[in-house]
């Protein structure tokens, strides 16, 4: 196979961490016999100091050519993030743009602890149980993220409004991603929302429901979200399966289940379009640990898998990086941020040293 890929590294730990995902793509490419043309592009507040745009036009092109996108953190430090004018800012003007430039409405988030690293979890280890997996789907293109924002004022008024809005196609497609994937999983959904309240809600059950109908297999479940986030930390496990969530909902629980984990480093993350898709690690670019070669690369490299295994339809090569992540920790190595007081330093990995585990395995098995 042949593909193009854009790389967008962005800033912080991401250049550091995206060497180390090309590094095991590549090693993955050689014993696969396929070829990955790379092309770095500047996204993000980086770009904005280089380029006059977080996403300037330039890397909108190279993603436009390319057949996938793998992007790095975005972000500086506070004081260099305040230099950048509210509205040039990359959340507002590179990642939203990015989402619907490429239509990306599917977000795959994986909440994966097995049981022999229940250590890492701030949760006791009963509660995690067997393990923890969990395939939490964002929509990522819709609601009160791409409504309409007013700031306005009137005589001795003012106000701020965001509009939520989601209409049929949006749901429904989002909804048979969900599905599918239960289907390919423990045939469990959970589906979250705030229908008590909020009419989008009430309208985004009536479509999941109308289309659960065509997956009569699924074990279908319905949530409240706040009593979903009260759920998730006194008993995970009970949503092992999918669970299907609006924008703002989705982002907000996918941090909560990064938490349950122990760290926002073991979540990769796809963010998929009907014609491509890019990939990302769910954290953020920490500024403050940047060029110490001591970020924990795992969720780069497990988003290289989910680019294989969702864009290209390459699973057994996803496969493959999947096992060795889970491999090199089960084997007790760790990454600075997941080490334990007295852990020998033999066991801790840099974010170099992480990736070279990584090659090694891939080559050897
Ligand atoms: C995420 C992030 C983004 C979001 C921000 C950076 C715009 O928090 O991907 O979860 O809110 O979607
Ligand atoms: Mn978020």
């Amino acid at each position: 196979m042949h593909k193009h890929i854009a790389v967008l590294a962005g800033d912080g730990i991401g250049p550091e961490i995206t060497v180390q995902g090309l590094k095991v793509l590549e090693a993955v490419a050689q014993k696969y016999g396929h070829s990955f043309h790379c092309r770095h592009a500047p996204f993000g507040a980086g770009a904005y100091f280089s380029h006059g745009a977080s996403f300037p036009e330039q890397t909108r092109l190279v993603c436009d050519e390319a057949d996938a996108i793998i992007k790095g953190p975005v972000g500086l430090s506070v004081a260099q993030m305040e230099l950048i004018p509210l509205p040039e800012r990359p959340e507002k003007a590179a990642i939203l743009p990015l989402r619907e430039r490429y239509d990306t409405f599917a977000n795959f988030r994986p909440i994966v602890l097995p049981a022999q690293l229940s250590c890492f979890s701030p949760l006791k280890q009963e509660v995690v149980g067997q393990g923890i997996d969990i395939m939490m789907i964002r929509e990522l293109v819709g609601g009160i993220y791409f409504g309409e924002k007013i700031e306005g004022r009137e005589t001795h008024n003012e106000y701020a409004k965001d509009i939520c809005v989601y209409n049929y196609g949006d749901v429904n497609r989002i909804a048979h991603v969900a599905f599918k994937e239960a289907m390919r999983r423990n045939k469990r959904l959970a589906n979250v929302h705030k229908a008590n309240i909020l009419a989008t809600s009430r309208f985004w059950n009536s479509v999941v429901e109308e289309v659960k109908q065509e997956y009569p297999e699924v074990d279908y479940t319905s949530i409240l979200v706040d009593n979903a986030a009260f759920q998730l930390i006194k008993n995970p496990t009970q949503f092992n399966g999918v669970m299907l969530l609006e924008n703002m909902q989705g982002d907000i629980l996918t941090d909560q289940a990064g938490g349950i984990l122990g760290s926002l480093g073991l979540m990769p993350s796809a963010c998929m379009g009907p014609d491509k898709g890019y990939v990302e690690p769910a954290h953020g670019s920490a500024p403050d640990i940047a060029g110490k070669n001591i970020a924990n690369p795992y969720s780069m490299i497990g988003s290289v898998a989910f680019m294989l295994e969702k864009c290209f339809g390459l699973q057994q090569e996803a496969d493959e990086i999947w096992q060795a992540l889970a491999g090199i920790l089960v084997a007790g190595f760790r990454t600075a941020d997941l080490a334990h007081k007295g852990l020998s330093k033999k066991m801790i990995l840099s974010t170099a040293g992480f990736g070279e585990k990584v090659v090694e395995l891939i080559v050897k098995n």
